[in-house]
């Protein structure tokens, strides 16, 4: 396997540095979180599975991709849309979007397109890194919502050992 961290390291931070990618941090994502601290995430947690897994990436598609797969910029609260409506259209609008500022790739869009699968069945990923990424936002959701919920647990915990002890 011949996956550069460099190469892609590279990339993410020519990505973020771009002020059409900060503009994501306008808008917020689950508990707490924005979208361009999520992209970050999910990002690097693309190119770690990629390792995991084995797998060869092409280093600037996933880097893009991933970056991009949520460049939808709307506040979903203020679209008056269900969290279903929004799960199922954000993918068209976001690679739209992305595409006529960055240009896409035919993997790109598809990266894009496909993250929410299997959400949008139609819309499957056709690549390594489409698979990662779709894979990675999973992940990286499910820990943004985890978040204020492991809070709790922790809380609880505590009282509990509390009164045990008391
Ligand atoms: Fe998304
Ligand atoms: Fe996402």
């Amino acid at each position: 396997m011949t996956n550069s961290r460099e190469l892609f390291q590279e990339e993410l931070e020519r990505l973020l540095a771009d002020p059409r990618i900060r503009k994501l941090e306008n808008f917020p994502q689950h508990n707490g979180s924005n979208t361009l601290k999520h992209c970050e995430a999910v990002a690097e947690r693309s190119f770690e599975l990629a390792e995991k897994l084995g797998w060869d990436i092409d280093e600037k598609e996933l880097a893009r991709g991933a970056m991009l797969h949520d460049y939808y910029q709307y506040v979903i609260k203020e679209q008056g849309i269900s969290a279903y409506k929004h799960g199922t259209s954000h993918p068209a609008i976001a690679m739209r979007k992305a595409d006529k500022d960055f240009k896409l790739t035919n993997k790109e869009k598809n990266i894009i397109r496909g993250h929410m699968w299997p959400l949008t069945f139609l819309h499957p990923p056709k690549s390594r890194e489409a698979f990662l990424v779709c894979l990675a936002d999973k992940d990286v959701a499910a820990k943004e919502f985890a978040k204020p919920e492991i809070g709790k647990v922790r809380k609880a915990a505590k009282r509990v050992k509390d009164i045990v002890l008391d």
